[in-house]
């Protein structure tokens, strides 16, 4: 019913376009970025050279590493850090690998650390990354503890978020997103607990993958399901540096659908798309109204009654904020997509070669309060095996294979950018700032004046 009232109300001509940053208003002609960026070994070991070492990245949720003994390890390429948790309660953050001959001290995550000693010759790190025990330490001649600590690496929290950084000299977290958490304030972000990670294979650059986090535009594509209850138009966007943002409402219909849709349509897709949300799993007769409220009104008033079935008071939100999901892009790879009752992290990852990449999601629940107890995550290694994401990210992961091949073909040399992809935009100027492209090998934009 859906797919029929856009069919018939979306023509050619349906406008197009949307509030984005004043700068990007004025784009005069496609920005055109080298799909090299996307195929190019070369390209992959620059990033991998000047890039991930340096740049913040999501790794896992507080809830991985809330307690001493806890650990996480974080690999991205070759790189591989590992997360603990100190018997002080700090986090610290290790290069992992053994000083000895290289082995790697920890894989996967667990619980119950006391030390840091490796498999391989049982050299042994206290958690705060002191060497503390060498077996026939006397072959090694005069061998100082203080000689050999772990490499360190940065590490912080946003929220519920755990990121790490390579570089120990890395800028503060904070600085690094700029403005966005000061932005997302008001949420109580710290409320959220990690309930899963799941990791799965995508034929594609870890960059299509991102790329299709950090627009709007492919909804009246790809999730036409979505519009007849989104305003992907009206879709506000800001770029700070390393974070944009995208705020999108639901619960009504697509200014591309002239003159409206009638509730009945709205509700469908609401259900189809986000209906768990409201602990709805299947379309059925538009809800009763009463006077005076809206269908988004109803909407939100169900999502602040499932999320009170769990135990979080959301009354204090209003229905805009409710059914407005605001979407952080962080560079390079993660997108943070959150209302008061839902929380996402979506992250992609280089594979082996430029044509595979992991992706990372990561659900939260909300908690009753920011104090609430903690409980381990349930995380899971899909492979290659096909995911199950929900109706729309199935359909965003499912294109990813289609886009590299696309990539490959010898007439596309250039992606043709849209202002209104300006997100994307933003993650080839921040690549080109990390690996030195100067000048840019970016054409068109905005108009130079
Ligand atoms: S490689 Fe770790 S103790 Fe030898
Ligand atoms: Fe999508």
């Amino acid at each position: 019913m859906v797919l029929e009232a856009l069919d018939r109300a979306v023509g050619e001509d349906a406008p197009v376009g949307t509030a984005i940053t004043a700068a990007q208003k004025g784009q005069a002609s496609p920005t055109m970025v080298p799909a090299a960026r996307y195929t190019s070994p070369e390209f992959a070991a620059r990033e991998i050279e000047r890039m991930w070492p340096k740049v913040w990245q999501v790794a896992c949720t507080v809830d991985h590493v809330s307690d001493p003994g806890d650990y996480f390890e974080y690999r991205v390429g070759p790189y591989s850090v590992l997360i603990v948790r100190d018997d002080d309660g700090t986090l610290r953050a290790y290069q992992n690998v053994c000083r000895h001959r290289g082995n790697a001290l920890c894989t996967g995550a667990g619980k119950g650390l006391s030390e840091l000693r490796c498999g391989y010759h049982r050299w042994s790190w206290d958690l705060r990354g002191r060497l503390r025990e060498v077996p026939s330490r006397k072959g090694f001649g005069v061998l100082r503890n203080d000689d050999f600590p772990l490499f360190a690496a940065s590490v912080d929290t946003w929220g519920p978020l755990v990121f790490v950084n390579l570089d120990p000299e890395a800028m503060p977290l904070l600085e690094y997103l700029e403005g966005a958490p000061a932005d997302l304030e008001w949420i109580g972000f710290d409320d959220f607990r990690g309930e899963a990670l799941v990791t799965m294979d995508v034929e594609a650059n870890w960059k299509v993958v991102a790329d299709g986090f950090s627009e709007t535009y492919h909804v009246q594509g790809l999730h036409r399901e979505m519009i007849a209850s989104m305003d992907d138009i009206d879709a506000p966007q800001r770029v700070w540096g390393h974070a944009s943002k995208s705020s999108q409402r639901y619960g009504v219909p697509s200014p591309r659908f002239r003159g409206g849709l009638d509730d009945q349509t709205v509700w469908d897709s609401f259900v189809i798309t986000q209906g768990m949300r409201m602990g709805v799993a299947e379309v059925g007769p538009v809800p009763e109204r009463a006077e005076g409220e809206s269908l988004s009104d109803v909407i939100a008033a169900r999502i602040r009654a499932t999320s009170a079935e769990k135990g979080a008071d959301l009354s204090r939100f209003d229905t805009d904020q409710m059914l407005t999901l605001h979407q952080y892009n962080l560079f390079p790879n993660s997108t943070v997509l959150v209302t008061p009752d839902l929380l996402s992290v979506l992250s992609a990852k280089p594979g082996p070669d430029p044509d595979h990449a992991e992706m990372v999601a990561i659900h939260f629940r909300r908690a009753p309060s920011a104090d609430a107890p903690r409980s381990e995550p349930m995380t899971v290694a899909l492979g290659g095996q096909p995911a199950d994401l929900g109706f729309v990210l199935n359909a965003d992961v499912s294109v990813a294979p289609a886009i590299q091949r696309g990539m490959h073909q010898p007439g596309f040399t250039h992606l043709a950018l849209s202002g209104e992809e300006i997100r994307i935009i933003n993650t080839h100027r921040n690549l080109e700032r990390y690996l030195g492209i100067d000048p840019s090998d970016m054409t068109g934009g905005p108009a130079d004046d």
